[in-house]
């Protein structure tokens, strides 16, 4: 369980502040952080993966405490990010390489780290890539080198700071999958983004505005929450599921995600 308790934080430059987050997030729970651009959720997320030390307030993940500055490196294990750019998070030639300086970093053998590589290349569907060259991978093939990476580690929670936003339309879809599949091995996700169709990969959705949590719902309750989406771009998906929804069509959302939904038009038709 993540909880976090008036979270508080002010650059030192520049005006913004994220101020006074409250949450608690299950084990296991996938949550979608969406907010207008400089909302904070980037900030968010560094405090959360203890890349960036604050002063007021507190983030347990369990009992870990991430202000603790003597847990840094038990921090690293249990918290992983991947970030918007793929081509930054990659500085080897080699995937094997690239993969394997984190996890020597954080202290493991030589058998544990390939054994590790293997087991992360297979979740994100790249093992047979295990020995080329980064050079040579596409854009999606990177940023699934960069969620192995970060899966290599074992974390118990998974930031990714809107991963797909550089990627084509099939790459996408390939990191969803990936995802879905991580939500049934119990790892907790927290995913930010600004595509309002990803909130439907998640249970439980928060709205973040001005440094501030304006809004925190469950899926089963988007449609009682429309109107705080407003301001993101539509029509997308989730208009389409409002008029659908309008129109009678009978639609859990609590277990609808973007392909679900595909199924059952489909099936209408
Ligand atoms: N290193 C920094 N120093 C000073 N101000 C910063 C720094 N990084 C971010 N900010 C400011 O903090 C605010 C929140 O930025 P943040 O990157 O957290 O927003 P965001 O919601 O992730 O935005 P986006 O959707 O554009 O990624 C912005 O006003 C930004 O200018
Ligand atoms: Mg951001």
């Amino acid at each position: 369980m993540i909880t976090i308790k008036d979270l508080s934080y002010k650059y030192k430059t520049g005006d913004f502040s994220l101020s006074n987050i409250n949450l608690e997030i299950k084990d296991n729970e996938f949550v979608t952080i969406i907010g207008q651009n400089g909302s904070g959720k980037s900030t968010f997320s560094k405090l959360l993966s203890g890349l960036v030390k604050f002063k007021k307030g507190q983030i347990l993940i369990d009992d870990l405490d991430l202000s603790d500055k003597k847990k840094a490196l038990e921090i690293r294990k249990q918290v992983a990010i991947v970030f918007q750019n793929p081509e930054t998070q990659i500085i080897f030639d080699k995937v094997y390489d690239d993969m394997a300086f984190g996890l020597k970093n954080l202290g493991f053998s030589s058998e544990e780290i390939n054994n590790r590589i293997d087991e992360a290349l297979k979740q994100v569907n790249m093992f047979d890539l295990k020995n080329a060259y980064t050079t040579e991978l596409s854009l999606g093939q990177k940023q699934r080198i960069a969620i192995a990476s970060s899966l290599a580690i074992h974390p118990k929670v998974l930031i990714l700071d809107e991963p797909t936003t550089m990627l084509d339309p099939t790459s996408k879809k390939q990191v969803y999958e990936i995802l879905r599949n991580l939500k049934q091995k119990g790892i907790t996700i927290i995913y930010i983004t600004n595509f309002i169709d990803e909130i439907l990969l998640s249970d439980r959705t928060i709205i973040f505005e001005k440094g501030q949590q304006k809004r925190d719902f469950y899926k089963k309750d988007l449609l009682f929450n429309l109107e705080y989406l407003k301001d993101f771009e539509f029509p997308g998906i989730i208009s389409l599921i409002s008029t659908l929804h309008e129109q009678g069509l009978d639609i859990n959302l609590e277990d609808l995600s973007i392909h679900e939904l595909a199924n059952k038009l489909n099936k209408k038709v």
